[in-house]
């Protein structure tokens, strides 16, 4: 993890309330994982950095890709940053997905909202390994769904959206019966709510998630981000932003 004033290269709006921005700086050569973060220091204004999925990274570049959703006056000020600005980020923070040594042929991606951008990073980084990518991307309408273009150059998507404006009308839940058989391991990123559905529906399948929640230090310091795990230790929980935010979904308790 290190510190860095990042130029901002790229900031344009893809969906509603929901923004992309393009980061240029050295942390982008580090080794990242797909599920690690960037911590943003907004402003003076907000004591609290933000964190924010990494959704994709170009090491040549020397670029990364993040995408936040606007949830309050900390999200709605870093709209105002424009192209040239720098900002103060810690990263890549947590641990990610794990994708080396992974023996699988067929993954499924299972993403909701804001939890889609870092399994586009996941996404890339399985298929260049030669392994099969399905992925079901759930939002609340038409307005919000991005990155179905950018998911079908990799492999099978499905949308669905809450209120049925676009793709399935439902959740991502409703899919996953008829993928079963079709994938070795899963890999999911969204709401706790959404993650405790998907693994209780996979509860016999091999899986991963990423849990998405609000963190103050990101870095093990502060106990804001703690989750209680399954199995009897002699800590009793993990701190997402240091234990994950990817974690066995046997390990914790949602
Ligand atoms: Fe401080 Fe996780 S945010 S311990």
């Amino acid at each position: 993890m290190q510190r860095e004033w990042m130029t901002i290269t790229v900031h344009e709006r893809i969906a509603e309330d929901t923004y992309q921005m393009v980061l240029k700086g050295e942390t982008a050569e580090a080794e990242i994982q797909p599920g690690q973060f960037l911590h943003i220091h907004i402003g003076d204004a907000f004591y609290l950095r933000r964190p924010i999925s990494i959704a994709d990274v170009d090491p040549v570049a020397g670029t990364m890709t993040i995408l936040y959703k606007v949830l309050g006056d900390g999200t709605e000020a870093l709209t105002k940053k424009q192209p040239g600005d720098r900002i103060d980020v810690l990263g890549p923070g947590g641990n990610g997905f794990p994708v080396d040594n992974l023996q699988i042929d067929r993954a499924l991606l299972i993403g909701g909202g804001i939890g889609v951008p870092p399994l586009y990073y996941l996404a890339r980084q399985l298929k260049a390994q030669g392994i099969e990518v399905t992925a079901v991307l759930g939002f609340q309408n038409k307005e919000s769904v991005f990155f179905e273009e950018a998911f079908s150059q990799i492999g099978d998507v499905h949308v669905t959206t809450n209120d049925g404006s676009y793709g399935h009308h439902g959740f991502v839940t409703d899919l996953l019966p008829g993928l079963k058989g079709t994938f070795d391991t899963y890999f999911s990123c969204g709401p706790s709510i959404m993650l405790k559905a998907v693994s209780t529906a996979l509860k016999d399948e091999s899986g991963y998630i990423s849990i998405e929640e609000r963190m103050g230090c990101g870095i093990g310091a502060c106990f804001a981000c703690v989750v209680p795990c399954a199995e009897e230790d002699e800590k009793g929980y993990r701190k997402i932003c240091s234990d994950g935010p990817v974690f066995r979904p046997e390990e914790v308790v949602l």
